[in-house]
């Protein structure tokens, strides 16, 4: 047997692309290679890309630079190593990066890692291999084909993909332009990836999609189902304690939606909602299809049904156009809304989408001091949120051991970690706990009374424990 060959893959951006990248070694995993975490003895080095933040492609071609030293030396040492670019820089730019930068041997798109082993034979042969196409039926080959093997326990929480792209183009956005249309994978598929995460022993399920929540999967009886409606299938499972999904738009949240959330306690009462700016007529500019008043409403309609449930959100300062008054605004929307958490980010223009074009740019002193503006507001809210839980008794899901030795770190309802002195083995296990304290984003604090851990056969037993009151 030749020995194995190592794989090195570093990756930037989203949910998405940490659930990609471990897609990318599944898939690589039958021909021989297993992970690294240095570069320098890795045989294939894959940058898993995001094209959202500020200058996303000029940081790939600077770190492409220092992969070519990397290669170089490689070379010299007698060692072939290759080099493929994937995720949405990929896509976006396509055999533009070979051109650019010739040490790169494969470019591939997020719908075609399952091609990866073709690829890299490809490269092998004709010296390059490039693929960023969108075939439509084979958007989700790479789990069409059922793989025992290729779906491994990931610890106690997992994301399972359900949608990919987006045809909501806002302005400002590149995903309808690198992740294509909007597609959703059936829901027998789901459930079965479901099935075979929760028989490996994880406890917590998280769906994504670029717009999880436009999800309309087939059902196995041959109707369309919602994302409300898949959450009740998956919530069914025995060993599913809870269950989120990210990220959602405020258009896409319909009535079945609404009541997953009242009706599955699985269904964690914390929400991701980006609404991008208060103002209307940057909401319109922005193309998000919805004002400020609708993105009220659909907040009281969660907390309607929920009122324990908590909002983070994303919002872009500095739109073209937006004045002192438009960010006013969005000041005042999030003193309305109180958020457990968001984050902000200063707009930059994308090449190819609209708002790039668009002139009444904002200057970088006024994005610079409204950015501030806004983070101090949002940092004063989830300050406020996690000393709430001060003295409180939350259920926390345990996910593995901590850096502090004797102490385990799990998460509560709202994404908090929080930390206590206990055995290994309540892994897995959701308990409550009274918080103490809080250091800096972290709750510390303690078992509440001697609530002896099962042993492993009995961890699906413990659903009493699920719902978190907060
Ligand atoms: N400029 C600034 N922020 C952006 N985002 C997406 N595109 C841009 C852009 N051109 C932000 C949005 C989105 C989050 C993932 O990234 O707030 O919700
Ligand atoms: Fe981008 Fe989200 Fe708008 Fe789709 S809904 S275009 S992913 S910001």
């Amino acid at each position: 047997m030749s020995p194995p060959r190592k794989l090195h893959i570093k990756s930037y951006g989203c949910q998405m692309n940490v659930y990609d990248a471990q897609r990318m070694v599944d898939t690589l995993a039958p021909e021989g290679f297993v992970e690294t975490s240095s570069v320098d003895d890795a045989d294939l080095v894959i940058l898993n890309t995001c094209h959202i933040r500020e200058k996303a492609s000029e940081k790939v071609y600077s770190e492409l630079g220092r992969l070519r030293v990397a290669k170089d030396e490689a070379a010299r040492a007698g060692r072939q190593m290759s080099i493929a670019v994937a995720g949405c820089v990929a896509q976006a730019e396509g055999a533009e990066i070979i051109r650019r930068a010739p040490a790169v041997d494969v470019v591939v798109g997020p719908q075609s890692y399952h091609h990866l082993p073709q690829l890299l034979a490809r490269a092998k042969s004709h010296g390059r291999a490039v693929e960023t196409e969108f075939p439509v039926e084979d958007k989700f080959g790479f789990l069409a084909a059922p793989k025992p093997a290729a779906i491994r326990a990931r610890g106690v929480s997992s994301f399972v993909t359900v949608q990919e792209g987006c045809d909501k183009f806002c302005t400002f956005c590149v995903v309808p332009y690198t992740r294509g249309a909007e597609v959703s994978r059936p829901v027998a598929k789901i459930v079965d990836d479901v099935l075979r995460l929760a028989d490996n022993g994880v406890r917590e399920i998280t769906l994504i999609g670029q717009n999880v929540n436009a999800y309309h999967g087939e059902g196995p009886e041959g109707r369309t189902w919602s994302l409300g409606a898949l959450l009740h299938r998956l919530a069914d499972i025995p060993g599913i304690a809870r269950l989120r999904y990210s990220t959602s738009h405020p258009r896409d949240v319909d009535d079945t939606l609404i009541a997953a959330h009242r009706d599955l306690p699985a269904l964690m009462p914390f929400v991701h909602l980006p609404v991008q700016s208060g103002s209307d007529r940057i909401l319109a500019a922005m193309n998000r299809k919805h004002s400020a008043d609708d993105y009220r409403r659909v907040i009281d309609r969660f907390r309607a049904v929920r009122q324990d449930i908590a909002f983070s959100s994303d919002f872009i300062v500095g739109f073209p156009g937006e004045s002192e008054e438009d960010f006013a605004a969005t000041l005042a929307l999030v003193r309305q809304i109180g958020y457990a958490g968001a984050y902000s980010f200063k707009y930059s223009p994308r090449p190819g989408t609209p708002a790039a074009d668009m002139r009444e740019t904002v200057s970088a002193a006024e994005m610079d001091e409204r950015l501030v503006r806004l983070q101090e507001l949002i940092d004063g809210q989830q300050a406020a949120f996690n000393l709430a839980a001060i003295g409180s008794t939350v259920d926390v899901l345990f996910e593995r051991a901590a850096r502090n030795p004797g102490q385990i770190v799990g998460r509560t309802a709202y994404l908090q970690p929080a930390h206590v002195m206990a055995s290994p083995d309540i892994i897995g296990q959701i308990l409550p706990v009274t918080i103490a304290s809080l250091e800096r984003y972290s709750l510390l604090g303690e078992l509440s009374g001697a609530v002896p851990a099962p042993p492993a056969s009995a961890r699906m037993t413990d659903s009493s424990h699920m719902i978190t009151g907060a």
